[in-house]
C-alpha cells in the first residue's frame, strides 16, 4: 500500500527498508520494480532502533535529493491527497508532516497547535496528550535530514525517534503540518484488529466502486510508466484471477480525470 502513495506522488525510486528476516520476502514479491516502471532497492535495518535510522541507512540511496518516508503499516485514503502531497514537496527547505485526529493520541507523535493553527510542539507518545492530533506515518524532508538524523539521541524507549527529527525542523521554523480533515482516512494496520478493520474498509470501497485501492499496475499505467503492451504482458499469468481481469479491463477504459 505505501508504494501506491509514493507512486501516485510520481516518486519512482524507492528504497524498501525492513528486518533482515522480512526483506527477502519483499524482494521476491516486488523485484527491481521495472515491471512497474520504478526502481526498487532494498536495505535491512539490523536492529529495530527506530524510524530516524531510515535516513542513515538510506544515505547513499538519497544522495543529494530530498526525500519522502512512508511507514509500511500506514494507510492514507482520501480525495485529492495527491494535491496535498504535491504541496508538501514544493518548498525545498521545509519538512512536511500530516496531522490527523485520533481517539488514542498517546500511541503516536502528538502535535500542539495555538489558536492561530501554528505548531507549538510535537511530543512522542505522551502520557497526557495535549491534543487529539497525531502525526501520520508519511513524511517529506529536505536533504539535510540525513545530517539531522545522525545527531538524534536514543529516546527513553531506546529508539531514534522520527519525532526528534521533526522537533529540529520545528525549532528551525522549517516544519509545516498539514492537517487531514475528517473526510480522510488514516488507518493503522499494526495490530490484528486494525489490520482487519483496514481490510474491511478497503473491501467496502472496492466492492462499491468496482475500482481497486492501491493497484500498483494501474497507477504505473495511469502514470504512463508502463505501456499497454507491458500491462498486457503482466496480465498473462493472472488472467484467471479477478485481479488479472481487472487489469485487462484497464486496457479498454480510459482513467477518469479525477483518478
Ligand atoms: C511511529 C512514530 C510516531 C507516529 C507513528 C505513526 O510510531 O514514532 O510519531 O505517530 O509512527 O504511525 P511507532 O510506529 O514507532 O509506534
Amino acid at each position: 500500500y505505501p508504494l501506491s502513495i509514493l507512486m501516485k506522488a510520481q516518486i519512482r525510486e524507492i528504497l524498501i527498508i525492513s528486518t533482515p528476516h522480512d526483506l527477502p520476502h519483499f524482494e521476491n514479491l516486488l523485484g527491481d520494480g521495472k515491471k512497474l516502471g520504478c526502481e526498487f532497492s532494498y536495505a535491512a535495518q539490523e536492529v529495530p532502533y527506530g524510524l530516524a535510522q531510515a535516513f542513515v541507512i538510506g544515505e547513499e540511496f538519497i544522495g543529494d535529493d530530498k526525500v519522502a518516508l512512508i511507514l509500511g503499516d500506514n494507510i492514507f485514503y482520501g480525495h485529492e491527497l495527491n494535491v496535498l502531497i504535491k504541496e508538501a514537496m514544493e518548498d525545498p527547505k521545509k519538512a512536511t508532516v500530516f496531522g490527523y485526529p485520533v481517539k488514542d493520541p498517546q500511541r503516536y507523535g502528538v502535535i500542539e497547535f495555538n489558536k492561530q493553527g501554528e505548531v507549538l510542539s510535537i511530543e512522542e507518545k505522551p502520557d497526557n496528550p495535549i491534543s487529539n492530533k497525531a502525526v501520520g506515518g508519511l513524511y517529506f524532508y529536505p536533504n539535510d535530514v540525513i545530517e539531522i538524523s545522525k545527531k538524534v539521541k536514543r529516546s527513553q524507549r531506546g529508539e531514534f525517534e522520527i519525532t526528534s527529527i521533526n522537533q529540529v525542523y520545528l525549532e528551525k521554523k522549517n516544519l509545516q503540518v498539514k492537517v487531514l480533515g475528517r473526510g480522510f482516512a488514516w488507518l493503522d494496520t499494526g495490530t490484528h484488529e486494525s489490520l482487519l478493520e483496514a481490510g474491511q474498509f478497503v473491501h467496502t470501497l472496492e466492492k462499491r466502486q468496482g475500482l481497486k485501492v492501491a493497484c500498483l499496475e494501474e497507477i504505473a499505467f495511469n502514470n504512463k510508466w508502463i505501456s499497454n503492451k507491458e500491462l498486457l504482458k503482466q496480465t498473462e499469468e493472472l488472467s484467471q484471477t479477478e485481479y488479472g481481469q481487472y487489469l485487462i479491463c484497464l486496457l479498454y477504459t480510459s482513467p477518469s480525470p479525477r483518478d
